[in-house]
């Protein structure tokens, strides 16, 4: 692989110009959304798409999300939007939403992992969509971490992964959401089916129909040669080195177990810093809140890799609203190992 100095720039105007620069003659850049720091490149050439793969480590399968700025971009991407992809994009646009559509000509299998279907979505962040609107096409952008890795939440993140990898990476500070777009396909004249949980709830989405199907992959595991509507879900995810298991139980059976089962190698993983209070592991705090702990979980997880323990112990979400994406995210982190009490 082509080895970069990789530059980390600031979202002035000129930093926008040089990575816009960059992008149209087919290299990638990191660049932040409102959900997590993304991997960007011309959606529509194949050969600057494979270099995002490459820089990741991604399987060829796994298809990548197209990104746009204005809702007049969508119509040439795709051969047909369902009534009920308009009436979310009025909702949920500009936002952490994809939605998955019949793809046209113009995305490469590369970009679609050879799928018919490509994934799209309008960030709100400010700053991808002038990025976007400076490139004059939709970029396709994974999360920028190494394949497997916790998902970047700063540009020190996507640094600490893509160094070497890549030219360039817009720093725009922390996100504000923190777990990756929500992301859902149509079935029929008024179904939705939910792949992927994220900051859009079920709640949220029940409110454009009421027949909202939540996939068996957002809360079981799937086998890796399982044939799945969102490869993605089969692959393992966010796993930091030490071995997770989440503690499905209230405050005191939490503590009871980490207390009994815990040692000198041991974090916690904790809403806020009285549920750990007497206890005397390494504890990282989540939030209170679930959009709290979607903003931190993956920050957390790259923290208990710097602290280096061998074992976590995680208290479990609240699985609705915003809470079922940090349990869909930490559940893979944890490699599915709850205990419930
Ligand atoms: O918030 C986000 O969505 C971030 C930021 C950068 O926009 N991007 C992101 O991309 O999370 P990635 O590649 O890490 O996750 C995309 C997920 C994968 O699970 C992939 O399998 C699924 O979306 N996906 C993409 N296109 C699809 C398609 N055509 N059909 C089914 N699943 C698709
Ligand atoms: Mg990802």
């Amino acid at each position: 692989m082509k080895m970069y100095d990789t530059k980390l720039l600031d979202s002035s105007e000129e930093s926008i110009m040089l990575a816009a620069r960059l992008l149209k003659d087919g290299e990638v850049v990191g660049f932040p959304t409102e959900t997590v720091y993304g991997l960007g490149a011309n959606a529509f050439d194949g050969s600057a798409v494979k270099k995002i793969f490459q820089a990741k480590g991604r399987p060829g399968d796994n298809p990548l999300i197209v990104h746009i700025s204005g809702f007049e971009q969508l119509d040439g991407l795709v051969t047909e939007i369902p009534a009920l992809a308009v009436k979310c994009a009025k909702a949920f646009w500009p936002g952490p939403l994809t939605m998955i559509m019949p793809k046209s000509d113009k995305i490469p299998d590369t970009t679609s992992g050879g799928l018919d279907t490509v994934g799209i979505r309008m960030p709100s962040d400010k700053t991808a969509g002038r990025l976007i609107s400076a490139c004059g096409f939709p970029l396709a952008a994974p999360s920028a971490n190494l394949s497997g890795s916790p998902s970047p939440t700063t540009a020190q993140h996507v640094f600490k992964d893509m160094n070497g990898r890549i030219p360039a990476i817009i720093d725009g500070g922390f996100c504000g959401v923190g777990v990756e777009s929500t992301v859902i396909s149509f079935e029929g004249t008024d179904g939705i089916r939910l792949l992927r949980p994220g900051f859009v709830s079920p709640e949220d989405l029940r409110e454009i129909t009421e027949n909202v199907i939540i996939d068996k992959g957002v809360t079981e595991s799937l086998g890796a040669d399982a044939k799945v509507r969102s490869p993605g879900m089969k692959y393992k995810h966010y796993a930091p080195k030490a071995e997770i298991t989440i503690i499905d139980g209230d405050l005191e059976k939490f503590r009871n177990y980490a207390i009994k089962n815990g040692n000198t190698d041991t974090a916690l993983m904790i809403f806020e810093k009285s549920d750990a209070e007497g206890i005397d592991f390494p504890a990282l705090c989540c939030g209170k809140t679930d959009e709290e702990q979607a903003r931190n979980l993956f920050d957390v997880l790259r923290e208990l890799d710097n602290i280096g323990v061998k074992q976590a112990f995680a208290r479990c979400p609240s699985k609705s609203g915003v809470g079922l994406a940090v349990y869909n995210r930490l559940l893979r982190a944890a490699a599915f190992r709850v205990i419930k009490l």
